[in-house]
């Protein structure tokens, strides 16, 4: 899920006791929660686009319009060599990572509705900037204030929606915010291939992301503050009557009890960062707070999602058949998004992690031995080879979009124990926005420079974080968050970390390891 979230937001003791009806609150909730994934969807969709059409380059970034023309041989993969050009994708990252801290003090302190709040209005802030701009100052100021809304929005949507969301259908909710994400990005897809011909078209393209915003904003207004914020804040009367209204019945005590056990617990957590590098804590600290966001941004997903037309355009297709090549890729990744929501929890996590990571493997030794063989000439790639590649890298992405898309965000909030649950999903979030700040910023001169080797280096990544996982993640289908230590203690690596750490003792069923 894209932005992260929690399983379980709560502890969870009485959870059987729990009781609940789908209320028009909690519809409401998802609403609002599926237009922040789709704000932060539609910014990672528009921004390639953009960024490959000539009226866009000619206002802005006139060297890399000319370069672009020129097809010089050596030029080939270096046409968008451009630190000025990344950075207008970077920006927006590199913002969002230092907003997540602020966001998670307005967050506990203000509530998550003010959070949610802030957002949209720094994300309408930032669109009309783009869509307004004179020179590349605003154009990068704007990506700024779009990267505070992502920050914000990323790290507290999905956080109300799984306070919001009743304990049974919290894992679906939690995937709705990916799904969203992909359909954004989808979506931004289609608006750039409409706007591209026209010389103002980008404006359109930067504009649009105003309507999400805006209707975060009105909705975030008619909101509900959630039960276990109000419950934080000390208002448990109103966190009582909330809760009541959310779940339409009055019988709530066994969540509410629940609600402020978990409240006082983490309270009791002076220092939460701290404690996440306790020992006991370290498969945590490895697996969810770095090493999975880290990875899921080293399989070079957000090189093809953010340079799909770019690359496109590289390779020697033409502008149209670039942006709509890059639509067939964004379609994958919707449909990636569905498989894994249908079978994930049959399947299990560590399934679609191997075999999507073997598939993925494959697709990037595909591109690069076809580039090596086909690219670099200076003359544009046959339409066969050209199909070739959409294919290569549209399987890709559907493998990406079941495995490390969704579970990316998910395996990480189903393994923090209650007293690192909120400091491992600060982390998240923010290894996660480095990361992708990184890659944004780096990819187009390491496509210059490694050439067909980039796509080589990524498969490299892949193969090792697909190692990562069969060593050293054990499946978490359908284990309850409080049983969840169960797993390291009984794993061939992680016990001598957790073996003779005291846990609470826990009957019930064997779980599954590696
Ligand atoms: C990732 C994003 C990515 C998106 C679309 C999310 O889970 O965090 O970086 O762009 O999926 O695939």
């Amino acid at each position: 899920m894209a932005g992260g979230g929690f399983v379980d937001a709560h502890g969870g003791a009485r959870a059987e006791y729990y009781e609940y009806r789908i209320t028009s609150y909690f519809v409401f909730a998802s609403i609002v929660a599926a237009l922040g994934g789709s704000l932060f969807g539609y910014d990672l969709g528009v921004s390639g686009g953009v960024t490959s059409m000539d009226h866009f380059l000619k206002e802005f970034f006139h060297e890399v319009y000319k370069r672009k023309q020129e097809h010089l041989k050596e030029t080939d993969y270096c046409k968008y060599d451009n630190q000025l050009l990344t950075l207008f994708t970077s920006s927006l990252y590199f913002a969002a990572l230092l907003s997540t801290f602020a966001a998670s003090h307005v967050t506990r302190n203000k509530g998550r509705r003010a959070s949610i709040l802030v957002g949209a209005v720094s994300f309408f802030i930032g669109a009309i900037l783009n869509a307004f701009a004179q020179n590349i100052t605003m154009l990068i100021l704007g990506r700024c204030f779009l990267g505070i809304g992502i920050g914000f929005g990323n790290q507290t949507v999905p956080l109300y929606l799984s306070e919001m969301a009743p304990a049974k259908v919290r894992g679906a909710v939690n995937q709705l915010f990916q799904l969203t994400t992909t359909l954004g990005i989808f979506i931004a897809n289609f608006v750039n291939n409409a706007t591209e011909k026209h010389s103002q078209g980008w404006r359109l393209s930067l504009g649009l992301a105003t309507i999400p915003a805006l209707l975060m904003f009105v909705g975030g207004l008619f909101l509900p503050e959630t039960p276990n914020s109000l419950v934080e804040q000390g208002r448990l009367e109103e966190g009582r009557k909330v809760l009541e209204r959310v779940r339409g019945t009055t019988k709530v005590e066994a969540e509410f009890q629940d609600l402020i056990e978990a409240s006082e617990a983490a309270k009791a957590i002076k220092h939460p960062f701290r404690n996440l590098l306790k020992r006991k804590n370290r498969p945590q600290l490895v697996i969810g707070a770095v090493g999975i966001p880290a990875f899921q941004q080293l399989t070079g997903m957000n090189s093809v999602l953010f340079y799909a037309p770019v690359i496109f355009q590289s390779l020697g297709f033409g502008s149209g058949a670039s942006l709509w090549s890059s639509t067939i890729t964004t379609g994958a990744l919707v449909c990636g998004t569905f498989i894994s929501m249908a079978l994930v929890d049959k399947l299990g996590r560590r399934a679609f992690f191997l075999e999507a990571g073997f598939e993925m493997i494959c697709c990037m030794v595909a591109v690069a031995v076809t580039l090596a063989l086909n690219f670099g000439q200076g003359v544009a790639l046959s339409k066969g080879t050209g199909i070739f590649l959409v294919v290569a890298i549209s399987l890709f992405v559907l493998a990406f979009g079941r495995s490390w898309g969704p579970l990316g965000w998910l395996v990480p909030t189903e393994i923090f124990p209650l007293e690192t649950r909120s400091a491992g999903q600060s982390m998240v979030v923010c290894v996660n926005m480095f990361f992708t700040a990184l890659i944004a910023q780096c990819f187009l001169v390491s496509l210059c420079y490694l050439r067909y080797g980039i796509f080589l280096v990524f498969g490299v990544f892949i193969a090792i974080m697909t190692l990562f996982i069969y060593f050293l993640l054990p499946e978490t289908k359908q284990v309850p968050i409080e049983e969840v230590h169960l797993l390291w203690q009984n794993h061939w690596f992680w016990k001598r970390y957790c073996e003779h750490e005291d846990q609470p003792q826990q009957v019930g069923r064997k779980l599954e390891h590696v």
